[in-house]
Parts: structure tokens; C-alpha cells; sequence
């Protein structure tokens, strides 16, 4: 997709920096050849080696480093790239930029280019919103200066608000697309199969009472939504939700554990396939056909349960036509990560989105969840954020590893 493209990529001194790290390693995956700029203020959140390393090439830091080599001029470095990206795009630099300055190798270059500029502000969210970052993101927009982002969310700073660096992979696709990457950019999952299972089942005790539980299948419309914006077509393997199914995606209603296994069956082939729904454990065996009355003697009835087949299991136990990634989910209430953990083992999927359920946390119909990815490699915890956030970082990180 980048096959062959020079991408400068100016690292800002901002806790985002750690991102570009990761932008990086997307652009070279890509094909991509990144020439990394670090400002003075960049080195104090990553270092200039880890920098190098992730971009295979040298880090130029100081205006210095280009008259004393003599290896190449500012104006040479800016040009000799395809496009300049600026992640993170801190709010004094996006100044500098509006004022003209060039008082160091980032500004300087950014003056010197005559290529596409693209910035990922990053920002504290009163500085965001302060009438001179606006004032100077107008002036930048007129000169012609392309953004993505910052989204809204909670940031490291501990408040709330837009200010978030975009995602990398939103930032490779617009780069993509300011390349004149055509219709694929910024869908990297364009023309791929996903399933996701999503919702409460329902188990029948008679023709008017079931089993449920209180899933109101938020995440897993979110995350179909979420591939869907990626590119993916979708089936939608849904029980009976509290929230409507994300349009654009191929809805596939069912009812019970049983019926929802058999609908997966029938949807596959897929390549990634994420388990969000919470299926019933436990069915009535002994589900009356009529609408059971009460018993003349006063004795209630007895409910027999048997076990429900375990979607997740079978189809990651499946031989040919497993899908590539299986992902579950895990909602806990104690020791989160190790019960989890062991569940990936145990159902034999590659990755487990894990949860803590327990009523305090107001996760399980709540908005928000914030979830750890347990994978082969280990565990790793995100944030607090809106459900919509997890799905679309989830999302994210499906498509990376679907390649
Ligand atoms: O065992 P537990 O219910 O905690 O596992 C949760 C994961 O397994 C979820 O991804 C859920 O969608 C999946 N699951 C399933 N079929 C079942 C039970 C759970 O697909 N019968």
C-alpha cells in the first residue's frame, strides 16, 4: 500500500511520542521508508535508539547534525521525502509552524518542504481548545496543511476531552489517502470476512419464559460497527440485544446458545472471527411446549439444565476453515487476568478480551470498559474508555494482525 514511499516522520515533545513509535513500525510494514526527525523536547519521552531502531534508519535531532556531516542540506531532507508527518503535533509546534518559525531542524524542515504536510495533534484538551491553538490550526488549514485527529478521550494527563493523538493506523490512512492512496486507504479490511457474535441468548423455559442475563450487547455491536468502518463485511451474529445492530453489517438474529452456534457454522468461512456475545451456560431440557401453570399441589416446577455447546471452543478447535484469528472475550469478577489467562488456554483462541465485571466497576451495561488483550505474547491492560474506543483499537489491532 506504501510500497516504496519516503514518509519524514517529525516525532513532538508530547506523551504521545510513544504512539509514533508504533506509527512507525505500521509505515514500514507497509513498505514505507521513514526518515525519523526528533525534537529537543521529543527525546525526553522516547529515546533517539529506540526511534532508530523501529525506523531502521538514522534519527536526525539538531540542525547541527546536518552542516556538520554535510551529508545533506534541510532543504534536501525535507524534499527527499514523499510526505511529512508531524505525531505528535504538540500545540508549540503547530505555533512555530503557524508563525513561520525556524528555530530548529522540525521547524525548519517543516518550512523547507514543498510536499504534503500532515499533522496528529496531540494536545492537552484546555490547550486544544484555547483560542490560540485554533487560531493557529485555521491558519495552518489555509496554507494547506493536512490533520488527523486528535479524538476524544480520556488522556494521560487525567482529563477528558479531544486532544488524543490519533490511532497509528488512523494516521497511516490518512497518509495513505494524502498519497492519493485510492479506495482502499484507510480500509484495511476491504473485502475481508469477520464474523462477531454479539448479545445475551435466550433459553426457553416455556413458550413465554426464558433464562437471559443482563448483556446488552454494546461492545459487540460497537466492534462490528468498528470493522465495518475498516473495510470488513460483516456478519453479525446477534441475540436478543437492548441495542439495535450497526447498520451495514449482515444481521443474523437468533434466539438460543443453539441456534447461535449453528448460525456461526453457517457464516463461516471467516478470517477473524470475536466471540462478544454472553451465551447462556445452561439450557431448559425439560422446556415445556405449553405455558406451564401452577401446580394444584403448590410444588413449583423443577428446571433441568444441560450444558450449552461452547461457540468459542468449537470453532477454535476447528481443523480447516478455522478462521486465522479467534478472538474471546472473558468477563471476570476476580483475579481478571489469570482467570482469563487460563480461558485462552483452555478454549484455545489467540487472543481474550478480558473484563471486570463486577457491579461496582458499572462496566456490564454501562458505556465505558476497560480491558486487558491477553494474547501468546502476554497481557496487556488499556485504559478505562467508551466501549466504541475498545472496539475500534480492537478493531485496529485485527486488521494489523491479519496483515
Ligand atoms: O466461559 P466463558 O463464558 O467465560 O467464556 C466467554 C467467552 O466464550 C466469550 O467470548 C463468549 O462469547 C464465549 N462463549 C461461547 N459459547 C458459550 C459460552 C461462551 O462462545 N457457550
Amino acid at each position: 500500500m506504501l510500497g516504496g514511499r519516503r514518509i519524514l516522520v517529525i516525532i513532538g515533545g508530547g506523551i504521545a511520542a510513544y504512539k509514533t513509535l508504533d506509527l512507525i513500525r505500521r509505515l514500514r510494514e507497509r513498505g514505507a521508508t521513514v526518515t525519523p526527525v526528533l525534537t529537543r523536547a521529543a527525546e525526553e519521552f522516547v529515546t533517539p535508539l529506540s526511534v532508530a531502531a523501529l525506523a531502521g534508519a538514522r534519527v536526525w535531532r539538531h540542525l547541527f547534525d546536518l552542516t556538520a556531516e554535510a551529508e545533506m542540506g534541510h532543504i534536501e531532507l525535507s524534499r527527499a521525502a514523499d510526505l511529512l508527518v508531524v505525531a505528535p503535533a504538540t500545540a508549540d509546534l503547530m505555533a512555530k509552524m503557524a508563525g513561520g518559525h525556524a528555530d530548529d531542524l522540525a521547524s525548519t524542515l517543516l518550512l523547507a518542504t514543498d510536499k504534503p504536510v500532515l499533522l496528529a495533534p496531540a494536545m492537552n484538551v484546555r490547550m486544544w481548545q484555547h483560542a490560540a491553538t485554533a487560531r493557529n490550526l485555521a491558519r495552518l488549514a489555509a496554507d494547506g496543511i493536512l490533520t488527523v485527529g486528535p479524538e476524544e478521550g480520556s488522556m494521560a494527563c487525567g482529563e477528558f476531552g479531544p486532544g488524543r493523538m490519533a490511532e497509528p493506523l488512523a494516521i497511516v490512512a490518512a497518509i495513505t489517502a494524502a498519497l492519493g492512496g485510492g479506495p482502499l486507504a484507510g480500509r484495511p479490511l476491504a473485502g475481508r470476512h469477520v464474523l462477531v457474535t454479539s448479545g445475551p441468548t435466550h433459553e426457553p423455559i416455556d413458550p413465554v419464559r426464558f433464562i437471559a442475563n443482563r448483556s446488552s450487547g454494546a461492545q459487540g455491536a460497537a466492534i462490528a460497527a468498528a470493522l465495518r468502518d475498516l473495510g470488513a463485511r460483516v456478519s453479525f451474529v446477534t441475540g436478543p440485544a437492548a441495542v439495535p445492530p450497526p447498520a451495514g453489517v449482515t444481521v443474523i438474529a437468533v434466539e438460543t446458545a443453539a441456534a447461535m452456534l449453528a448460525a456461526v457454522e453457517a457464516a463461516l468461512p471467516a478470517e477473524a472471527a470475536v466471540f462478544a456475545a454472553a451465551v447462556a451456560d445452561w439450557r431448559v431440557v425439560n422446556a415445556a411446549g405449553k405455558k406451564m401453570k401452577k401446580d394444584a399441589s403448590g410444588r413449583p416446577p423443577v428446571l433441568e439444565l444441560a450444558e450449552n455447546p461452547d461457540i468459542l471452543a468449537t470453532v477454535a478447535a476447528m481443523g480447516a476453515g478455522r478462521p486465522k484469528l479467534v478472538v474471546g472475550f472473558a468477563a471476570e469478577t476476580t483475579d481478571v487476568v489469570a482467570h482469563a489467562a487460563a480461558k485462552r488456554v483452555r478454549k484455545g483462541c489467540d487472543w481474550i478480551v478480558a473484563n471486570d465485571v463486577s457491579p461496582a466497576t458499572g462496566i456490564m451495561g454501562g458505556t465505558e470498559n476497560a480491558v486487558t488483550l491477553i494474547t501468546a505474547a502476554g497481557a496487556e491492560s488499556w485504559p478505562r474508555m467508551a466501549k466504541d474506543r475498545v472496539a475500534r483499537e480492537l478493531a485496529a489491532r485485527i486488521a494489523a494482525a491479519l496483515g
